[in-house]
């Protein structure tokens, strides 16, 4: 799996994310240590509170699948009426933390991407510097 292939797959994870209030389609594509790919779209309710992002859909579905180690993730996301995605979209702050529970933030790669030839890549690290998990609790 390479990086085209994640962005391919946000990508498509895009089109079934359910945002009729914000109509902003977020999808994203997670990369686990036995190469498989599970995937998550934005999921928005009408009582706004309990709207849950792309990035921890696919963790969640992941974990509740048994995988618990992941390598990458690729997210794309942007307003529905757009022809092409105008910009990266970063993932918000709980959803970094909820990915720290699960990665190494030194080695894990998150890849926002506006098509597959547009990403920019991070480490966990470098977008949740100095963070709190689960080593902080032994
Ligand atoms: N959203 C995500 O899916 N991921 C993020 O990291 C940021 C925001 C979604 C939540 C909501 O459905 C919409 O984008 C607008 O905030």
């Amino acid at each position: 799996m390479n990086k085209q292939e994640l962005i391919r797959e946000a990508l498509k994870a895009r089109k079934t994310a359910y945002a009729p209030y914000s109509g902003y389609l977020v999808g994203a594509a997670l990369y686990d240590d036995c190469e498989n790919v599970i995937c998550g779209c934005n999921v928005e309710n009408a009582s706004y509170g309990l709207c849950n992002c792309a990035e921890r859909t696919a963790i969640f579905k992941a974990v509740s699948e048994g995988r618990h180690v992941f390598k990458a993730i690729a997210i794309a996301g942007g307003l529905r009426d757009r022809e092409e995605l105008n910009d990266y979209a970063y993932p918000c702050g709980a959803c970094r933390q909820v990915l720290r529970e699960f990665c190494n933030p030194k080695e894990f790669t998150v890849i926002v991407a506006r098509s597959e030839d547009d990403y920019r890549e991070y480490t966990l690290e470098e977008l949740l510097p100095e963070s709190f998990g689960p080593d902080s609790l032994v």
